[in-house]
């Protein structure tokens, strides 16, 4: 308890500092949802944290195609609109626009995971080259993970129907299955770690929020008292020490000339750790942990809002079922088999389009001044971000953008557009991975995976809302969005 009023102190303590001290070079932009002057604008950031959505909103729908700023706890962010814009600051190169730096600094990752995974993030490298060049091999094991996990824990009958709490029964199916590909059988169902996987995407996840709110010189301290990871990495290394120690006495052992080695996430992540001379045990476990961050709370919620949308209207599953069951019958569960279902596909991109994992994507750091080709001057420092959910709500870009049309993107492919539409195709219209070099690296591992689960409900069950037609409510924490955390979606074995 002490150490939570201490925190507090600091935080109270060192937002006025900065509001005496961090330079107002932001004046020439519109401000939205408060007072702009400095310590003034905290009343705003306050609002900023109850209301950011409705707040991004406002200043979309006032500065649609332009730019405007809102104050957050720990700084301004610079919002910029419309597909003019967002393609230019997609285009910014690295040195001018940072993806990393940006989410250095909204997610407090180097303070969390350390400066090595800040410095060399070679697992985007992994997921983007490794684990997708690798997917269509890798998918039979998550086929059959997902149809193992399923059986152990939507145990239904084709008789009555039972209640299943979704977001916590996606949660473990999801990390084994990607836990499958990250270090195989038998640890992706080892409960220990399983469960130590989630803890830690749940302390990283809530931990960044507080630490941001720390200025810079304090985040270490303050990282230690609210996310401190050596503890879990610890335990992890335990849980999976017959693993991963043979695996680094082998990579050391045979080098190169290991000939017949697995692949998994674990060898690349170790391959990698090889490059930089010595293979540091403590790292590879952060990295694993990193990877579970990343996949599992992304992903879990994703298919979660999906489920709850069919949940709510079962009369979705039929044209489903026909595509999914025409599909199988001819390419088996593979994942050439994923790559042919248009209707599932735009059934998780319009789930993913209302239901996004963020509020604002595209995040940039500014490094060197730059303007913008409608003249807005962007100091270097700039946190900039593109609202996602105005965007992806917005009349111009999707008619009747509130309602959930499942069809809506199979349709338009149908219309020629084959590539434009497809859930893993980002623009700068449709940013819930997103867009141009940064975007998701794991999106097509996480469409496939996403896809093969709610394909395997459909085919196996039938399902409905707890309340009949009722979608269960989402729920936003400032920019984060989450399905209904607790809701059930009753399970029935399908007959026939
Ligand atoms: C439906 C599931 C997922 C969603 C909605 C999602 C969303 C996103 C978004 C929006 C970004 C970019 C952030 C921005 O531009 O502001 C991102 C980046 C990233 N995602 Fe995902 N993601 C998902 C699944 C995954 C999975 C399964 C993995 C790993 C296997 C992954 C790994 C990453 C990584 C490493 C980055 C950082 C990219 C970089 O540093 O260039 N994601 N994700
Ligand atoms: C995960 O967190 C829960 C709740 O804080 C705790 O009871 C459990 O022991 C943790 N599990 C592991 C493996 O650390």
């Amino acid at each position: 308890m002490s150490i939570a009023v201490y925190a507090l102190g600091i935080v109270v303590l060192s937002l006025f500092l900065r509001s005496l001290f961090s330079p107002h070079s932001f004046r020439h932009l519109p401000t939205v949802g408060g007072p702009s002057a400095p310590l003034l604008s905290y009343i705003g950031a306050h609002k900023y944290v109850n209301n950011a959505i409705s707040i991004l909103q406002e200043g979309y729908d006032k500065y649609k195609g332009g730019t405007f700023k809102v104050p957050m706890i720990s700084r301004w962010l610079v919002v910029i609109t419309g597909p003019k814009l967002v393609d230019e600051v997609q285009k910014l190169p690295d040195d001018k626009a940072s993806f990393l730096e940006a989410s250095a600094d909204l997610s407090s990752v180097k303070y969390m995971f350390g400066s090595q995974v800040h410095k060399n993030p070679y697992h985007v490298t992994i997921i983007r080259q490794q684990l997708t060049h690798n997917l269509a091999a890798l998918f039979p094991e998550v086929i059959d993970e997902i149809e193992t996990a399923f059986r152990e824990l939507v145990p239904a009958h084709p008789e009555d129907w039972v209640s299943i709490p979704a977001l916590a029964t996606m949660k473990q199916i999801v990390s084994r299955a990607s836990n499958r590909v990250f270090l195989g059988l038998p640890y992706c169902r080892d409960p220990v770690y399983l469960d130590m996987a989630l803890n830690i995407t749940r302390l990283v996840g809530k931990g960044r929020l507080w630490i941001d709110m720390f200025p810079e010189f304090l985040k270490p301290l303050a990282t230690k008292f609210i996310a401190n990871i050596d503890g879990h990495v610890d335990a992890g290394l335990e849980c999976l020490k017959d693993l991963i120690y043979p695996r680094i006495r082998d990579v050391e052992k045979y080098g190169d000339k290991w000939t017949d080695k697995p692949s998994d996430l674990l060898q690349w992540v170790i391959d990698e750790e090889r490059k930089s001379g010595h293979i540091d045990a403590r790292n590879v476990m952060k990295m694993i942990f990193m990877l579970n961050f990343v996949a599992i709370h992304t992903s879990s919620n994703s298919v979660t809002h999906a489920l709850y949308h069919l949940a709510a209207n079962p009369e979705f599953v039929s044209p489903l079922r026909e595509e999914i069951e025409a599909v199988i019958e001819t390419d088996g569960w593979t994942k050439i088999a994923m790559g042919k279902m248009p209707k599932l596909d735009s059934f998780m991109r319009e789930s993913q389009r209302l239901n996004g994992i963020n509020g604002v994507s595209l995040k940039r750091k500014i490094l060197k001044d730059v303007t913008l080709s409608d003249g807005t001057f962007l100091p270097g420092g700039t946190i900039l971000v593109t609202p996602s959910t105005a965007t992806h709500m917005d009349e111009d870009n999707y008619p009747d953008p509130t309602v959930f049309d499942p069809w809506r993107f199979s349709e338009l492919r149908e219309d020629g557009e084959e590539m434009k539409y497809q859930l893993v195709s980002t623009s700068a219209n449709y940013v819930a991975f997103g867009l141009g070099k940064h975007a998701c690296p794991g999106r097509f591992f996480a469409a496939n995976e996403l896809k093969a689960v709610m394909a395997h409900i459909i085919m196996n069950y039938d399902v409905k809302a707890e309340k009949e037609g009722v979608r269960p409510p989402n729920q936003w924490f400032g920019l984060s969005l989450m399905p209904h955390p607790t809701a059930k979606v009753l399970f029935r074995k399908r007959r026939n």
